[in-house]
């Protein structure tokens, strides 16, 4: 018996089954790679996960040995600093990635019915992206990140009803220490990669049955509307989007490996404490407002992100014939931007 044989009997596989699932009908628009944005976050992760799976082998969650393990990483393991350089740089393009991609959704309306609940699992698995680069930051242990965890862990605790409670249960005491890395690390390594993957798999599995939105463009009659197979079309385009991005990694951890700064002192508070960019516009809301509004301000824009499908019906009820639910989006973006730009400039 062939080994192609003995695989067949001892691993069936409906041919017809899998031929008719990876020929899927695409709308014709996301022939462009910036109308189908959502692979390259998918893509990503998948880099997240190979990358964090090596470092795992070399990292040790202590506060005494996590600076000196990343160290020994960056320095002395083959390619460590290779792998670190992708995990880090992967991390950044994964979130401006799904920027991008919550904004494309949006400026499309492709939220609406029935896709209200696809865009709610989306907007969890944003803020799960911004946990998994806090906590990430925090691993290394270097000044910076000792206080992106104190500020984090007092920002937690300003939280309305549950502060305490949720500080207390991040730090896992009064002060940043052991309890708080070995938390850290759990949510960084087990927590959020496993949910994280239930829920892509969720939002992959409604955009499946649900399909992705038929656009209609200027100009475009129903009858013109074309498709194309997903197998073996736009899993090429994929496959060259994803090969032309894994280039830029390299290149990008080539010419800028991640620096680490001095290593974590309780004792010896820095001059100027800053977050990574996806945080700036809340750091800098919070340096013009107060620890409370600090707090309530990205909260209410979260919840109304969350709920927006439902908002937007509201909206188009109330003014039927005004978009405005487009200017609210650019009115938000732009603020954000504002706020991007002045904590960028900002040397303080
Ligand atoms: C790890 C995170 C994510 C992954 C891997 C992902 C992946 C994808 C993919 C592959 C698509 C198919 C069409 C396209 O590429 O645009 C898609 C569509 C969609 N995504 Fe995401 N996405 C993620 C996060 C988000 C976020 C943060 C939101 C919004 C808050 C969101 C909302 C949606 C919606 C509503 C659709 C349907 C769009 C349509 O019908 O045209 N996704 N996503």
């Amino acid at each position: 018996m062939s080994l192609t044989s003995w695989l067949k009997k001892s691993f069936p596989v409906d041919d017809e089954a899998l031929a008719e699932m990876s020929s899927e009908p695409i709308p014709n628009h996301l022939k462009k790679w910036w109308w189908a944005l959502g692979g390259t976050p998918a893509y990503m992760f998948v880099v997240q996960l190979v990358t964090g799976f090596m470092l795992i082998f070399y990292y040790v969650p202590d506060p005494n040995q996590a600076y000196e393990s990343v160290q020994h990483i960056s320095e002395s393991v083959s390619f460590g600093w290779l792998i670190r350089g992708v995990h880090r740089w992967s991390a950044n393009i994964m979130i401006a990635s799904l920027i991008l991609h919550m904004m494309r959704v949006f400026f499309t309306k492709s939220y609406r019915a029935p896709r209200e609940l696809n865009w709610m699992f989306g907007v969890i698995l944003f803020v799960i992206m911004l946990v998994f680069g806090f906590t990430g930051y925090s691993l290394v242990y270097e000044q910076m990140s000792y206080w992106a965890m104190q500020v984090g862990t007092e920002i937690a605790g300003a939280t309305p009803l549950i502060g305490p409670w949720l500080a207390d249960f991040l730090k896992g005491g009064d002060m940043i220490g052991q309890n708080t890395l070995t938390r850290f690390y759990a949510f960084h390594v087990m927590i959020l990669p496993v949910v994280s993957m239930m829920l892509i798999a969720v939002h992959v599995y409604l955009i499946r049955t649900l399909g992705v939105t038929d656009l209609r463009f200027k100009g475009e009659e129903k009858k013109d509307k074309k498709t194309f197979p997903f197998w073996p079309d736009h899993a090429t385009t994929e496959f060259v989007m994803v090969s032309i991005i894994m280039l830029m990694l390299v290149i990008l951890a080539l010419v800028f490996p991640p620096h680490l700064g001095a290593p974590a002192d309780p004792n010896n508070t820095p001059l100027h404490i800053k977050p990574e960019w996806y945080f700036y516009p809340v750091f800098r809301w919070l340096k013009i407002t107060n620890l409370t509004w600090g707090v309530i301000g990205p909260m209410v824009f979260l919840v109304l992100l969350f709920f927006w499908p439902f908002v937007d019906r509201f909206f188009e009820k109330l003014f039927p014939k005004k978009d405005v639910a487009f200017w609210i989006g650019v009115i938000g973006a732009l603020t954000i931007t504002i706020f991007l730009v002045w904590e960028t400039l900002a040397a303080h």
